[in-house]
C-alpha cells in the first residue's frame, strides 16, 4: 500500500517521478505528492485524488534534478493534503510506504521535546526522528541508523535532507524497495513497473539496508554501516508488458493474457509431460498447510481439494490473518505453502515467518520475483503471470491455480496427469472469446448476487463473488450449496440473481436441486457447467469445455472474471482501481 519513487541524476526529475508514480498507482490512489529541489530549496506539492490531479498542479518544466514522489493508500488519517506525503520536519523530507506501529509513543516523546506535528499520519515521526537526531549528530548515515533502531513496523522510506541536496537516502524493512540506474542517474521505487520506462536493471534492497544515491553513484550499507555489494537483477519483460496496448482496462487486458500465462507457467515446469528441474523434488510430508489472503486464499482452497484428492495428503487451508494468530499444530513433516501474487502481503509474510520460527519447511508460490515472501521461504515456485496492474487479480490467479494443480500432480506422483494440461490453452481461448455481456446484463442492476457450488466449485464461487464485489460493488455472496437451506435461502427473491457452478459429475444432481430450490423462489439463475443439460432450472447457461478435474478450475474461473468485468463496466465503476482498495496489502 502506497508507492514511493525517487530520482537523482542529470535529467529533469519531475516528469520522471510523475511517470513512475503512474505505474505505482495500483498500490494506492487516494492522494499523491512530490518533493523536488530548486535553487537549493525543497518544494513540496500535494493533492488529493489520483496522480492526474497532482499532474494538473505540478510544473513539469521546473529544472530540478532530484526529487521524491508518493501515491497514498490512507492508513493513519483521512485522505487529505495535510496527510499526503512527502512529509517534512526540519531539514528532512520523507516519503514512506508501510506502517510505523509504535508511532504514537515516538510522537508523544517528540512532542515533549517541542517538536511540532502537522498531520495525523504515522509517517511524520520518521522525518521528526531524523531531524531530532540530526541536531545532535550531522552524520546522516548515523542519524538514519538511530532512526531505524526506533521504528517498529514496516517501512520503505525515501529521504532528502536540506543540508545535502546532492543525495537521496533510502532504507527499508518489511515494505519493498528497489534501486535502478540508467544513463542519466539513479531511481528509487516500490516496484519494478515504476522504472521500466527508463531501465530494466535494478537491485533489491534487503531488510534494514540503507542506500545513498547521487547522480553518479549508489552505495548500499548494512545497519552497521558496512558497505555491501549488491547483485543487479534484470527484469525479463519489456515496458509493453505494463502498457494497456489498446485495451480499455488492465483487468480486461490481463484476462486476455491468460492462455499465454498458462503456457508460460506450464512450460516453465513441464516439458513433454515430465517435470523439469525447475520443479522441486519434495520430501514426504504428512500435512500441508496452505495460507494466503483474498484470492490467493481461494487458490489455496483449490489446492486443498486437489492435493488431498490426488496426492492423498492431509491439507488445510487458512486465511493468513487468522492463521498467524491461531494455535497451529505442526509436526516435523508439515509443509506450509504461502500463496501470494505480490509476495509482500503483510499477513501472509507473518504466517511464513511463524512457520519458520517453528522450524517448519515453507514453500512460496509467488508472482513478483525477489519479493519478501519469495526471498524468505525455504523453497519458491514462481508463477509466470508477469506484472499484474489491475487491483483485482485475474491472470495471476489463473497462473497460481495452474501451479497448485501441477503441485498436486507432483505430490501425487501420478505423472500421467500431466497430459491433462496439454491443449488447455485452446479451451482458455475459447472461454475468453465468449460474449459475457448478456450475463452481465442480468446482474448489473441488482444489489445482490449469490454464487452457489460444492467442493472445488465452491472455492470458485468464492473467487467469483470476490471479483464481482471488488470491481462492481455488488454485494456478492458465495455459499456452499448445501448451506443454503440453513438460513441464506431466506434472502432469495426475484432481485437476487444466482450463479450456480458445477463441474464435478458426482455433485451435479446436488447442485441442480439447489438451483431448483432458488428458482422456485423466483431467483434468476445462471448455470456454469461442463454438462449440456437441458432443463428449466436455469435462465442462462455457460457451457465450459469438459476437462479432467485436475485442470478444471483453471478454465472455470474465466467466465467468473469476465462476468465481473462486464458488470463493473456496465455500472460505470473504476475497474482497475476500485474504491478503498490497493493491490499490495503490506499492512495488517
Ligand atoms: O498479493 P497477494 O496475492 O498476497 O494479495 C492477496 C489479496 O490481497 C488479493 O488476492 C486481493 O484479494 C485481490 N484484490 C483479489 O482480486
Amino acid at each position: 500500500m502506497c508507492g514511493i519513487v525517487g530520482y537523482i541524476g542529470r535529467e529533469k526529475a519531475i516528469p520522471k517521478i510523475l511517470n513512475s508514480l503512474k505505474f505505482l498507482e495500483y498500490r494506492g490512489y487516494d492522494s499523491s505528492g512530490i518533493a523536488y529541489v530548486k535553487d537549493n530549496h525543497i518544494n513540496i506539492i500535494k493533492e488529493i485524488g489520483k496522480i492526474k490531479c497532482l499532474e494538473k498542479i505540478v510544473d513539469t518544466m521546473v529544472d530540478s534534478k532530484i526529487g521524491l514522489g508518493h501515491t497514498r493508500w490512507a492508513t493513519h488519517g483521512i485522505p487529505s493534503v495535510k496527510n499526503s506525503h512527502p512529509h517534512q520536519v526540519g531539514k528532512f523530507t520523507v516519503v514512506h510506504n508501510g506502517i510505523i506501529e509504535n508511532y504514537l509513543s515516538i510522537k508523544n516523546e517528540l512532542i515533549k521535546n517541542n517538536i511540532e506535528f502537522n498531520s495525523d499520519t504515522d509517517t511524520e515521526v520518521i522525518p521528526a526522528l531524523l531531524d531530532y537526531y540530526y541536531k545532535k549528530d550531522k552524520n546522516i548515515l548515523n542519524v538514519i541508523k538511530k532512526t531505524i533502531s526506533r521504528l517498529k513496523g514496516s517501512y520503505a522510506v525515501g529521504i532528502i535532507c536540506e543540508d545535502d541536496i546532492n543525495h537521496l537516502y533510502a532504507f527499508r524493512c518489511g515494505s519493498p524497495l528497489i534501486i535502478a540506474k540508467d544513463d542519466s542517474g539513479y531511481y528509487l521505487a516500490s516496484d519494478v513497473p515504476a522504472i521500466l520506462s527508463f531501465t530494466n536493471k535494478y537491485i533489491l534492497l534487503d531488510e534494514k539496508e540503507i542506500a545513498v544515491l547521487s547522480k553518479n553513484d549508489c552505495e548500499v550499507f548494512s545497519l552497521n554501516l558496512d558497505k555491501i555489494h549488491k547483485k543487479i537483477n534484470i527484469f525479463e519483460g519489456t515496458q509493453e508488458t505494463i502498457m494497456l496496448n489498446g485495451y480499455e482496462h488492465y483487468m480486461l487486458k490481463e484476462i486476455h493474457e491468460e492462455s499465454k500465462v498458462f503456457l508460460d507457467t506450464l512450460n516453465y515446469y513441464v516439458k513433454e509431460n515430465k517435470f523439469k528441474d525447475t520443479m522441486i523434488n519434495f520430501k514426504k510430508y504428512n500435512k500441508i498447510h496452505i495460507v494466503g489472503c483474498g484470492s490467493a486464499y481461494y487458490v489455496g482452497l483449490i489446492g486443498e481439494y486437489l492435493i488431498s484428492e490426488f496426492a492423498n495428503i492431509e491439507v488445510t487451508c487458512e486465511v493468513a490473518s487468522e492463521y498467524r494468530y491461531k494455535k497451529v499444530f505442526y509436526d516435523k513433516k508439515t509443509l506450509v505453502i504461502i500463496i501470494s501474487q505480490s509476495g509482500e502481503t503483510a499477513d501472509s509474510l507473518a504466517a511464513l515467518r511463524m512457520a519458520k520460527e517453528n522450524h517448519i519447511d515453507t514453500l512460496a508460490i509467488v508472482n513478483v520475483v525477489g519479493s519478501s515472501i519469495s526471498r524468505e521461504a525455504d523453497y519458491t515456485l514462481y508463477v509466470k503471470a508477469g506484472p499484474e496492474i489491475a487491483v483485482a487479480t485475474t491472470k495471476a490467479f489463473l497462473a497460481q491455480v495452474t501451479l497448485i494443480s501441477l503441485l498436486a500432480v507432483k505430490l501425487s506422483n501420478k505423472l500421467e496427469l500431466l497430459r491433462e494440461f496439454n491443449g488447455l490453452e485452446k479451451h482458455i481461448e475459447y472461454l475468453l472469446n465468449l460474449d459475457y455481456n448478456e450475463y452481465a446484463e442480468t446482474i448489473y442492476k441488482h444489489e445482490n448476487t449469490f454464487f452457489i457450488g460444492r467442493l472445488i466449485d465452491y472455492a470458485l464461487c468464492l473467487e467469483g463473488a470476490l471479483k464481482l464485489k471488488e470491481t462492481s460493488y455488488i454485494n456478492a455472496l458465495a455459499i456452499a450449496s448445501g448451506e443454503l437451506k440453513h438460513g441464506t435461502i431466506s434472502l432469495i427473491n426475484e432481485n437476487v440473481p444466482v450463479i450456480g457452478i458445477c463441474t464435478k459429475k458426482d455433485m451435479m444432481s446436488k447442485t441442480i436441486s439447489n438451483l431448483k430450490e432458488v428458482k422456485a423462489r423466483c431467483a434468476y439463475t445462471i448455470f456454469i457447467t461442463n454438462e449440456d443439460i437441458q432443463d428449466d432450472f436455469y435462465d442462462k447457461k455457460i457451457i465450459i469445455p469438459k476437462v479432467h478435474d485436475i485442470v478444471s478450475p483453471i478454465i472455470t474461473v474465466i467466465p467468473l472474471q469476465l462476468i465481473a468485468y462486464y458488470v463493473a463496466k456496465k455500472r460505470g465503476c473504476d475497474i482497475d482501481k476500485p474504491r478503498n482498495l490497493a493491490k499490495s496489502v503490506t499492512v495488517e
